[in-house]
């Protein structure tokens, strides 16, 4: 099975990533695509495990995380369409087997709230680790008022610190967000985030888990 370091350590993995982070760059933001490749690909790997699935689950889900953004080399719009193609050539190369690469792909084609849709377990753990990495790295550059930033970079800004959690006995998948609602309010984090909790419910369903949303120890969901 393809090892997560020659995966990260492959040259056109490399180029690619360093294309993304500047596409990023580009439209605002001071996000480093290769702390949250990271960071997606841990907690992908981490949820699958933790909910008892084998080996190979575990490191397809690894890969499809730390692929997962790399559509934005070429666009930031259709990224998650862009990405899952460029993946699947990737990944084959890598020595990948066709029916691993697919569900690479298909997770990576299904990440974005706007078109995706849990399709495979590995695909639903991605969308959750995705969209549980709310972090004050990925807010725009410049904010020199916090009041005037738009609620998007506001509710980034607050987070202090996020992860997943997933209790296989009670078949539940937690999402602990801590926030500084002195900078957003738990309104504004809603706001935001409603769609992409709709998809995170759909995704912990598809994994037969219930969906719980804690902000500042206060569950939500
Ligand atoms: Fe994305
Ligand atoms: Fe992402």
């Amino acid at each position: 099975m393809l090892e997560m370091s020659t995966l990260r350590s492959d040259k056109e993995v490399e180029a690619i990533m360093r294309m993304s982070e500047r596409t990023i760059e580009a439209l605002g933001f001071t996000e480093h695509s290769r702390r949250h490749s990271s960071i997606v690909s841990k907690w992908s790997g981490e949820l699958l495990r933790a909910l008892g699935k084998d080996e190979e689950r575990v490191r397809l889900a690894e890969i499809a995380g730390y692929l997962h953004d790399i559509g934005n080399c070429i666009n930031r719009q259709d990224h998650a369409m862009s990405g899952a193609v460029l993946a699947y050539s990737i990944v084959t190369r890598l020595g990948l087997s066709l029916e691993q690469a697919t569900e690479v792909m298909a997770a990576i084609g299904n990440h974005d709230e706007q078109f995706g849709l849990p399709v495979s377990d590995i695909s639903a753990a991605l969308i959750l680790a995705d969209k549980a990495d709310v972090h004050k790295s990925r807010v725009k550059k410049n904010i020199e008022n916090v009041l005037r930033a738009n609620i998007h970079d506001r509710v980034n800004l607050a987070a202090e610190r996020s992860y997943l959690s997933a209790d296989k006995e009670n078949a539940t998948i937690t999402l602990f967000i801590e926030i500084d609602t002195a900078i957003c309010s738990v309104m504004d984090y809603f706001e935001i985030y409603f769609a992409r909790m709709r998809l995170c419910r759909r995704a912990a369903e598809f994994l037969g888990c219930k969906f719980s949303l804690v902000i500042n120890g206060t569950s939500l969901v």
